[in-house]
């Protein structure tokens, strides 16, 4: 399976932070916030990895992780979104790259306690279609929440006023590589983006999608107060351990 880091963007919830550098490059506790998501595909045995960014910083990420030996990794694929189109534009500049592959998608400011190895090897396993990893959150209504009957995901919500579960749909994505026709279908939501929780609604409908419950800590960090916990929480327990 191929990995790809999504850290693009224009970090406009955290300005004036984000008005000279990249949101994935501030400080999570001791290292760059991209360092975790790197290093969780990493620790889950994925070392083809894409990172996609933008934005006028993005020569920084070379600077700051060259080949990416300090993750024992001999080579790091980049690519540069132009402008501003969503998680899922992000995505599409990936087909090249995947090729044929099967891929895990990591949001760049998404950070967690442990490993995901088993979730990415049981969807090798997986015959087709896409997984995802859920959480359960105080706070749904800032994510994509899914709507649960039985053991069953429905549909998924982004930022319901009124969440119909008290899961977050993290930023942890496997894909098939018929991702990259849905991606070709979606129109831009409200915001004016393509929504990654488009894509995952239509592998719903397909009848494939599989999810499960994140083990250990999970949080964003792309707003004053995440970044904060995000913090926090690494200072407290670390990241990315293994087991
Ligand atoms: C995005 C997704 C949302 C998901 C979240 C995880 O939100 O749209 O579904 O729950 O990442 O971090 P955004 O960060 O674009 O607001």
């Amino acid at each position: 399976m191929k990995g790809i880091v999504l850290a693009g963007g224009l970090g406009t919830r955290m300005y004036p932070l984000t008005k000279i550098t990249n949101k994935h490059l501030l400080p999570v506790y001791n290292r760059p916030m991209i360092y975790y998501p790197l290093q969780t595909l990493v620790s889950a045995g994925i070392e083809d990895i894409l990172l996609v960014t933008g934005g006028n910083n993005a020569g920084d990420f070379l600077r700051l992780l060259g080949n990416g030996n300090e993750f024992g990794l001999k080579h790091i694929n980049y690519t540069y979104q132009e402008g501003e189109g969503g998680i899922a534009a992000a995505l599409s500049l990936a087909e090249f790259f995947a090729e044929k592959d099967k891929i895990c998608v990591i949001l760049g400011d998404n950070i967690i306690e442990k490993t995901i190895r088993k979730a990415v090897e049981a969807f090798e396993r997986q015959k087709e279609g896409a997984k995802i990893m859920i959480k359960e959150v105080p706070d749904p209504q800032r994510f994509g929440v899914p709507v649960l009957e039985g053991d069953k995901i429905v549909k998924i919500e982004e930022k319901p006023k009124v969440p119909k579960s008290k899961y977050a749909v993290t930023g942890i994505y496997m894909y098939d590589n018929t991702v990259f026709d849905i991606v070709k279908t979606l129109k831009p939501s409200g915001r004016g983006e393509l929504e990654i929780t488009d894509v995952n609604n239509a592998y719903i409908e397909r009848g494939q999608l599989t999810w499960e419950i994140l083990d250990g800590w999970w949080t964003d960090a792309g707003t004053f107060d995440s970044l904060l916990r995000a913090s926090q929480l690494v200072a407290e327990t670390g990241a990315n351990k293994l087991g």
